[in-house]
């Protein structure tokens, strides 16, 4: 299991060091949320924040975008230093032309499902994506509860990747902490994001590797 800490639980007027210690503790990815409060009721950051973070860490940068017409930015996200970027197919880019901006751009692209989307909708761009990300909480904030539900979208993705003989991850958003990654992790999943489960804490590498050690049980 690769653990992806949300540096949307991080203190922000820190954000550097917040950066830092995260890489020490042992991320695998680092997860950065971009909120326009408009796909999603919540403002973050954009890419030149980004764009300053990425000398300060060799962590591969994970952007996931909650925002409208994201095919506006993928050429900043991507100039920036974002190594995979996801966008939700329930915004109002056309999927298609979008992953090819990513894909030229040579950045790892993804697509990302609400709770309420039907898994099926990548299906037709499985074979191009790097990670399908499953959200488990309605996009937007973090500390919010796991959806357990969830997982038989995950289970669902894991099937047809193996059917294709493809090598997509898939990526759980939300919710994640000591009571709930074993269930992702049964389910399949290949990357979990974690906010307030790895910055709550006052010790992240004591957290990321409780998560990790709570996926080997089963
Ligand atoms: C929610 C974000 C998540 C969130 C996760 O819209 O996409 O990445 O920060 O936070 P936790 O782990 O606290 O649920
Ligand atoms: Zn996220």
């Amino acid at each position: 299991m690769l653990i992806a800490p949300s540096l949307l639980s991080c203190d922000f007027s820190i954000f550097k060091d917040e950066i830092i210690r995260a890489d020490k503790a042992g991320a695998d990815l680092m997860h950065l949320d971009i909120m326009d409060g408009h796909f999603v009721p919540n403002l973050t950051f954009g890419a030149p924040v980004i764009k300053k973070l990425r000398p300060h860490t060799d962590k591969p940068f994970d952007v996931h975008l909650m925002i409208s017409e994201p095919h506006r930015y993928i050429g900043d996200f991507a100039a920036a230093g974002a190594d995979i970027i996801s966008f939700h197919t329930e915004s109002d880019s056309d999927i298609d032309a979008t992953l090819r901006l990513i894909e030229e751009h040579g950045v790892r692209p993804a697509l990302a499902v609400k709770p309420g989307t039907d898994p099926a909708v990548v299906l037709p761009y499985l074979d191009r994506l790097y990670m399908v990300l499953v959200m488990t909480v309605e996009p937007g904030f973090g500390g919010q509860s796991f959806m357990p539900d969830m997982m038989e979208k995950v289970r669902y993705l894991k099937s047809e990747i193996a059917a294709r003989g493809l090598s997509t991850l898939v990526e759980v958003d939300g919710g994640i902490c000591n009571d709930t990654i074993a269930v992702a992790a049964e389910a399949g999943v290949d990357i979990c994001v974690a906010g307030t489960a790895v910055f709550g804490p006052p010790d992240a590498k004591e957290a990321i590797d409780r998560l990790k050690e709570l996926c080997q049980k089963n």
